[in-house]
């Protein structure tokens, strides 16, 4: 795991003014979040709604999120339990977070980590025997797996392989 090295001072435009809420994507919000996405080299990390919202949407195990500020969606996350959601989740009471991402044009201003942040809670509020969230983050994506840290997730010492996506490293966070 990687220690990050920046200054708070270099973040791009300073933090984003107003206020980050978390709402599973409905169809009121489903057509703008299918509009974001975060840079394209990063596209290999979290994927894009386009290609993760509507597998999402078909599977009742899968929770799709919208990152929102000040209402509007500028993020997206998915919360996928049961045995779909592979080998580092436990059947019940846990989450695998997937697809976690803000929009490229508003990244390095503090919504992710106040996403983070509300995370534990919205899950909860989905299922109230929730004790652990788990997340892969791969080996190469810093800014990632600082954000992660910073929020309070572990490394389990884990480690898997993901087809097509190189070495990924497993954190999770009880709640
Ligand atoms: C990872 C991600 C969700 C973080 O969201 P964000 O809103 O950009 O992050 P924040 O602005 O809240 O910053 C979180 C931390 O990372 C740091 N950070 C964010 N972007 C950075 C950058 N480009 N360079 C250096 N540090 C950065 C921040 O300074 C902050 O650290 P601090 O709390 O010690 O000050 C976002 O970068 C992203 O969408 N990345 C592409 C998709 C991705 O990799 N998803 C993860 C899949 S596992």
């Amino acid at each position: 795991m990687v220690g990050l090295a920046h200054d708070t001072d270099s973040r791009d435009s300073g933090a984003a003014a107003g206020e980050v809420t978390l709402a599973l994507v409905g169809p009121q919000l489903r057509e703008r979040v299918l509009e974001l996405a975060p840079h394209p080299f990063q596209r290999t990390w979290s994927g894009v709604p386009a290609d993760t919202l509507g597998p999402a949407e078909r599977d009742p195990r899968q929770h799709p999120v919208a990152i929102l500020l000040d209402g509007g969606p500028v993020g997206f996350f998915v919360l996928h339990g049961g045995v779909s959601a592979g080998r580092f989740v436990r059947p019940h009471s846990e989450f695998l977070v997937r697809a976690f991402f803000v929009d490229a044009t508003l990244q390095h201003r503090g919504i992710g980590s106040r996403a983070l942040a509300l995370m534990p809670a919205f899950a909860r509020s989905l299922d109230p025997t929730l004790t652990r969230l788990v997340l892969t983050v791969n080996d190469v994506n810093e800014v990632a797996q600082h954000a992660y840290l910073r929020a309070g997730f572990r490394d389990t010492g884990e480690r898997y392989q993901r087809p097509g996506a190189g070495p990924q490293f497993v954190l999770d966070l009880p709640v």
